[in-house]
């Protein structure tokens, strides 16, 4: 891609920019409790989750196959759900239907071969991870082998602190993403006296890599003028070197390490629905002995600077509404385009069955001033 400016096309096509094929976080492991059942809207396609027996959550389509009604007015037995209308039981992991009152002994009906939607459905990081698969295939959760394992986030001791913040963002995903990404938005958007501000906008030279579904912004020393870089520098008297990688779906990860201290955070963007995502953000790390004091800036400073993101996009989606034309430049917007080419090629190895074909050919520098 030479071209400076490329022009972007919103939300045109029918998915909307979501990638099926992919683990999601559906909702924070808290607010899904033993004995209940809560609902979550992930891609469009409402979910009912919940707990089994031993405390194992699970991810059904909040919809009965028997009529439509939602799962979720029904309840709990043992490892089954009940729906609510005429009492058919489907097993919370594989779906499969357990029981229908209304068969008499005779019946031919083979409930065992009637499914429910269930989905592949692991706890971690404190979420609740959800797999979708591609609208087409079967979603039965026992025996998928074509699903990888949940995405972790990276820790480097055994003794951590771990934090969440949240946000909704009134736009499609791949606003949602590539605003997450855009480098340029920082000292107008997110201007304070600790941070940085637009007087501070200088030349910056920055090296990246492909990786596997994704780039990285190889390791490198962090901004200088950013007070919280000096203070751990100051701190632990080694370099401060911070890697971010982005990895579709839709993961940014960003690894900060000095001597022994380190913090790793990552942001997703979740599509809810075509014009709404949720932005989480989650972080562990080890500052000894200012892990605390970690803590308490995040809870301080996180909702302030993800406010001001969210409440860009909010203002943003009122112009969006009109399906302005819209353009992408060089080199700010360059990551913006690598994710939407990755999106295009993980498609295209989609439909063709042929390996994705990675649109970065190596390592690239990109300059811009922020
Ligand atoms: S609609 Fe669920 S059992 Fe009939
Ligand atoms: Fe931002």
């Amino acid at each position: 891609m030479s071209e400076t400016a490329t022009q972007l096309v919103s939300g045109a096509r029918d998915d909307a920019g979501m990638l099926f094929g992919f683990w999601y976080p559906a909702a924070r492991s808290a607010l899904v409790r033993r004995n209940q059942m809560t609902t979550a809207l992930l891609l469009e396609i409402p979910l009912v989750l919940g707990r089994d027996r031993d405390g194992r959550p699970f991810a059904m389509r909040d919809a009965c196959p028997h009529r439509g009604m939602p799962l979720s007015y029904g309840r709990l037995e043992a490892n089954n759900v009940e729906c609510s209308y005429h009492g058919w039981q489907f097993d919370v992991h594989s779906g499969r239907c357990a029981v229908i009152p209304s068969l008499t002994a005779d019946s031919k009906l083979k409930c065992d071969r009637i499914f429910a939607d269930a989905f592949p459905c692991e706890e971690r990081d404190g979420y609740i991870w959800v797999f979708v698969p591609e609208p087409d295939a079967r979603a039965q959760s026992s025996g998928e082998s074509a699903v990888p394992p949940a995405p972790e986030l990276p820790r480097f001791s055994a003794n951590y602190h771990i934090a969440h913040l949240s946000a909704e963002m009134p736009v499609s995903v791949d606003h949602g993403i590539i605003g997450l990404m855009d480098p340029a938005h920082g000292p107008f958007v997110h201007q304070a006296w600790w941070w940085r501000g637009r007087r501070s906008i200088h030349d910056k030279q920055k090296a990246f890599e492909p990786i596997a579904n994704g780039f990285r912004m190889s390791a490198h020393t962090p901004s200088s003028n950013s007070a919280p870089y000096k203070l751990l520098n100051a701190l632990y008297g080694a370099p401060v070197t911070t890697t971010i990688d982005f990895v579709l779906p839709n993961m940014r990860f960003e690894q900060i390490r000095c001597g022994r201290a380190w913090f790793s955070s990552r942001a997703t963007v979740t599509p809810v629905r075509r014009d709404l995502c949720r932005l989480d953000f989650c972080a562990a790390w080890n500052v000894p002995p200012w892990s605390a004091f970690v803590g308490a800036g995040l809870r301080v400073f996180g909702p302030r600077f993800i406010h001001q993101d969210t409440e860009t996009m909010a203002k943003q989606s009122i112009g969006l509404k009109h399906r302005p034309k819209l353009m992408l430049i060089d080199d700010a917007d360059r990551p913006a385009k690598w994710y939407f080419a990755l999106k295009a090629a993980y498609l295209e190895s989609r439909r063709t069955g042929a390996p994705m074909v990675h649109p970065m050919e190596g390592p690239v520098t990109l300059r811009w001033r922020s």
